[in-house]
């Protein structure tokens, strides 16, 4: 689904990814490397970036069961980015300063997927509140020229 019209400072449209189960996980990571494959990113980049959706979707899927990925290109100075929005209604998290700590999973999983996106992604920003939902807001820019 492509929405529109796009926001000042973004260089086109939003691609929503509805996240609803484990197939729309890779669904939404094969939407985002192709769309970042057209910055100049390396093929390096363009895994973690992959990566990066994977978990936050998966994220969705397991806490939340269903959500949204949203997808836009935007524009940086000289640079263009990949703007991602992973965002879902679901339960919200209680303690964000210790769910972006390495290690720590309410599910028996490693506990690395939103310390690791951070770390992988340039921006990061996640807002959360019990009862309402989760949103994250992750940035990364491709190469200067
Ligand atoms: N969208 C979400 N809604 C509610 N809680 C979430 C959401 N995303 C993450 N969490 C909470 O934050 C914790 C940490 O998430 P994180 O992705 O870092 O680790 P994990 O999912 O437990 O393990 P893994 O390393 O397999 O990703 C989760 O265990 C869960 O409690
Ligand atoms: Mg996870």
């Amino acid at each position: 689904m492509v929405n529109g019209p796009s926001l000042p400072g973004s260089a086109g449209l939003d691609h929503v990814v509805p996240i609803r189960a484990e197939t729309d996980v890779l669904l939404a990571r094969q939407r985002a490397r192709h769309l970042a494959s057209e910055l100049r990113f390396t093929g390096g980049e363009l895994t973690l970036i992959a990566t990066v959706i994977s978990e936050v979707a998966r994220n969705i899927v397991t806490y939340a069961g269903t959500g949204e990925i949203v997808l836009r290109l935007v524009q940086g100075g000289q640079r263009r980015g990949l703007l991602v929005i992973a965002r879902d209604k679901g339960p919200g998290i209680a303690d964000v300063e210790r769910a972006m700590q390495d290690g720590y999973s309410t599910s028996r999983g490693l506990g690395l997927g939103l310390p690791g996106s951070k770390r992988l992604m340039d921006e990061f920003e996640i807002v959360s509140e019990v009862g309402k939902g989760t949103s994250i807001t992750m940035t990364k820019w491709e190469r200067s020229r």
